[in-house]
């Protein structure tokens, strides 16, 4: 009797953590599989959006700031002041951090200007601003 209740128990638990694992990876498969698939559309549309908000950051925000065109004439011409700063103009990731900072007020000179984008471009606005501005310095 004692024997017969015992050999289900023992074969269970070995066979139910494996099952466990075995599940768990595979939903962290699928979730990694949907982060690609979702990833490429939505970067190759970061610098239309961020155009639209170099060049009509009032209307694109709703806010009333000033339009980056109006100080910056063109993209191209900030690609120098943007390399001055140490920073790679066609690096997305080097321009975002550097604008970013400007807006947080820790770039000392572009306090003025910049503040006024505090609370009112998001992150993503920043992204997509920088991926804007890097892709000009690359072509
Ligand atoms: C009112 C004029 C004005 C507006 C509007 C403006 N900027 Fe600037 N920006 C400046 C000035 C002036 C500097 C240079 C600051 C300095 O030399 O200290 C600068 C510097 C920068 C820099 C270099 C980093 C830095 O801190 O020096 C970047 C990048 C930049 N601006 C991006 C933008 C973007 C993107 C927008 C729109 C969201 C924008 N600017 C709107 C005046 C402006």
């Amino acid at each position: 009797m004692s024997t017969a209740s015992a050999r289900p128990r023992r074969t269970r638990p070995a066979a139910a953590p494996w099952r466990r694992r075995t599940l768990e990876s595979a939903a962290a498969w699928a979730g990694a599989a949907v982060l690609l698939l979702t990833a490429g559309p939505a970067a190759a549309q970061d610098a239309e959006r961020g155009a639209r908000l170099f060049n009509a950051t009032r209307s694109e925000t709703g806010r009333p700031v000033g339009n980056c065109v109006a100080c910056h004439a063109s993209r191209e011409a900030l690609t120098e002041m943007i390399r001055n700063r140490g920073s790679q103009p066609a690096a997305a990731g080097s321009v975002e951090r550097l604008l970013q900072r400007a807006i947080d007020g820790a770039q000392p000179g572009a306090l003025g200007a910049k503040a006024q984008y505090r609370g009112v471009l998001t992150p993503v606005d920043v992204r997509d601003l920088a991926a804007y501005l890097a892709r000009s310095a690359r072509s």
